[in-house]
């Protein structure tokens, strides 16, 4: 099982809306996700329950567990899951660590501007610090292409010795919109730009290996019951979340 803690030490980045289209994402390729929402506001997971509410129950979104992210984690995975991302608040708490101990690695979400790619550094040095495979996405970039903005962070990243993903994602009023109908960009417009970047973006998470996963079975997957945020033993005790027991992975 992969697990990836999103990080940046910046707020407003994009770091929720990452998790949440990459959850897309991997449930697009078939596999079963789930995204733990460690941050105090919690976007994902009032993203997760307004879609559960619509009946859209993928990706589970769930909040942090009273007994722990590590036995959390492993009651994912005996469930059989194939991603756990981990959303995380932008300050250096202990969340962010723990979400790091946790994890198979890291992705720092970045706007291309001089006072989030100063922020970059820190996050890099955090992850770096526990070993973990580590990323850097390019988020909210202008769109137009002659702006030399994203060549220019690239190359400061670069010079950071970061692994920068080749396709930044563009600034879009498609995000906002929709996370108001708790959806995704490639959901609610399946021909757009920010679908198209997405894929690509999964794409490089798959080749450079911090997301790969193992190929879906669909056999195994058929033998596998709904997701439950129950960890495993404590069936009927939850904590905070009240995320759907309901939850299945539909493609
Ligand atoms: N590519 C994008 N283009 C335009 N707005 C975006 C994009 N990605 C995210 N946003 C918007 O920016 C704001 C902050 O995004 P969010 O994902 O919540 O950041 P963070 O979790 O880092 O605080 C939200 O209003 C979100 O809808
Ligand atoms: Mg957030």
């Amino acid at each position: 099982m992969i697990v990836v803690s999103v990080l940046a030490r910046k707020g407003g980045t994009g770091k929720s809306s990452a998790v949440r289209c990459l959850a897309v994402e991997a449930l697009k390729a078939g596999r079963r996700v789930v995204i733990i929402d460690t941050d105090p506001q919690p976007t994902c997971y009032r993203w997760g329950q307004r879609r559960s509410a619509a009946g859209i129950p993928v990706p589970l979104v769930v909040v942090p567990a009273p007994g722990g992210l590590a036995a959390q984690i492993e009651g994912y995975r005996a469930q059989g899951v194939d991603l756990v991302l981990v959303d995380t608040p932008p300050t250096a708490t202990p969340a962010v660590n723990a979400a790091l101990d946790h994890s198979t690695g890291a992705l720092v979400v970045t706007r291309p501007n001089p006072e989030d790619l100063e922020s970059v550094q820190e996050s890099l040095r955090v992850a770096s610090a526990q070993k973990r495979r580590t990323g850097v996405i390019l988020w909210q970039a202008p769109p137009d292409k002659r702006v030399k903005a994203v060549a220019l962070a690239r190359e400061a990243l670069e010079a950071m010795g970061a692994d920068v993903c080749p396709t930044a994602i563009s600034a879009s009023i498609s995000y906002p919109y929709a996370y108001a109908e708790a959806l995704t960009p490639q959901e609610r417009e399946p021909e757009g730009r920010a679908r198209a970047e997405l894929a690509d973006v999964w794409g490089w998470l798959q080749r450079s290996g911090i997301m790969a996963t193992v190929p879906y079975d669909i056999k195994t997957a058929a033998s596998l019951g709904p997701l439950t945020d129950a960890p495993v033993g404590t069936k009927g005790k939850r904590g905070r979340s009240k995320a759907s027991s309901k939850a299945e992975v539909t493609a």
